[in-house]
């Protein structure tokens, strides 16, 4: 009888065609319908995503395992669910092995019952070298699969926070965004190549991340195409020196041809920095120029840190510049890392980063 299950669930792969695992299997079919305001989450795995707001979401993007239980819910909410795309882009140069991955990553998601997929390459590329070919014919032939595969099913791309070469990332950026439905705007990490001296500065700030849109939209590319992505992380940055006025200058960490880099610093969930806030040596602070909140910590050691991170304050303008600027929607890197306790001091703040996406 096992021998018998066995072979015959290998058959039904084969085949493409699985089992639903919903209770009802209308929820297993793909989500077709678009919503005027896109709200993208990228879940990295665990439960917690029965606590998002499922009133606002439209896409998971699902970088953690592959959870049925979560395409269901999602599917019974409108939303859809897409996959996880990387690849070396090396090794998809040649056609044969492109074709072979695009084929490979249609039949997972069909058989996951899943509406699309998200490529998620950060790998550096020089501009007109093979790779950046590669990535161009790698976006249209994904994207052709997927609409031809999977009828309404969503295939969007993750860009940085600006198109000018961010990371060594130069990419046909206008091929791409005219090839998938949509494209991430990562607006964040952008303390990746600091040029100047080496301090610890905000994540996001609010003018340099709202004036890369207007750098994507002067390429021509549709602000129809383009969603916010917002970070629900900070960097805790330890501090060489801590100066009188606040400015933490960090270690020299070299990154892609800058001197330093937030890779001095680690990403720490918002869970974590409404908890350390609490015992901090400053309170919450507020950087004018940045439109930022931060603060700064003494560990155990007696070395200062200093958090830079985003809150609904600084949330709340890139919001509403979303609907200013006509784009597609909001989402965020990522939905599982608010506290989803019930203590209630966590439910409110929880609810308000949820709540800061729609705008102030
Ligand atoms: C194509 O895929 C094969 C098998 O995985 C690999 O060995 C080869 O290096 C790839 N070709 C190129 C040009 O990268
Ligand atoms: C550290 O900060 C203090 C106070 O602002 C300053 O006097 C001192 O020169 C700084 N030291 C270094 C090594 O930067
Ligand atoms: C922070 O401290 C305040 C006041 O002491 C308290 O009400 C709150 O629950 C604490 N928050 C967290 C996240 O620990
Ligand atoms: C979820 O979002 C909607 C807006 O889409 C809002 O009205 C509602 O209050 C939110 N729910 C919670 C629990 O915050």
């Amino acid at each position: 009888m096992l021998r018998f299950l066995v072979l015959l669930s290998s058959l039904l792969l084969v085949c493409g065609s699985s089992v639903c695992p919903c209770e009802r299997p209308e929820l297993c079919q793909q989500v077709h319908q678009d919503r005027d305001f896109e709200v993208f989450v990228f879940d990295v795995g665990g439960k917690t995503w029965k606590s998002y707001n499922w009133s606002m979401v439209t896409t998971v993007a699902t970088f953690g395992k592959y959870d049925p239980e979560l395409m269901c819910f999602a599917h019974s909410k409108g939303a859809r669910v897409v996959l996880k795309g990387d690849v070396p882009l090396s090794y998809i140069v040649d056609q044969t092995n492109r074709t072979a991955w695009i084929t490979e990553k249609v039949n997972i998601a069909k058989s996951q019952f899943m509406d699309g997929i998200n490529i998620d390459i950060e790998q550096a590329v020089e501009e007109g070298s093979p790779e950046y070919h590669a990535l161009t014919s790698l976006v249209k032939e994904t994207t052709e699969a997927f609409h031809r595969e999977i009828s309404g099913s969503q295939v969007s791309f993750d860009v940085a926070w600006s198109p000018k070469c961010i990371d060594k990332r130069c990419y046909d950026y206008v091929s791409i965004a005219e090839s998938c439905d949509l494209l991430f705007v990562m607006s964040y990490d952008e303390q990746s190549q600091i040029t100047g001296e080496c301090i610890a500065l905000a994540n996001a700030p609010l003018s340099q991340s709202l004036n890369a849109y207007d750098q994507y939209v002067d390429l021509h590319i549709d602000p129809k195409k383009l969603v916010m992505g917002v970070p629900w992380y900070g960097y805790d940055y330890p501090c060489l020196n801590l100066s009188q006025d606040g400015i933490c200058s960090i270690p020299k960490v070299p990154f892609r041809g800058a001197p330093c880099s937030d890779a001095a610093g680690r990403q720490k969930p918002y869970k974590w920095i409404m908890k350390q806030l609490n015992s901090s040596t400053s309170g919450r602070l507020w950087d004018d120029k940045q439109q930022a909140p931060y603060f700064n910590y003494k560990d155990q050691t007696g070395q200062f840190h200093q958090v830079w991170y985003d809150d609904p304050q600084s949330i709340c303008p890139k919001a509403s510049a979303v609907k200013a600027k006509g784009l597609r929607g909001i989402g965020m890197w990522n939905g599982n890392i608010l506290d989803y306790s019930d203590e209630p001091v966590a439910r409110q703040q929880t609810a308000l980063m949820w709540n800061a996406l729609l705008g102030c």
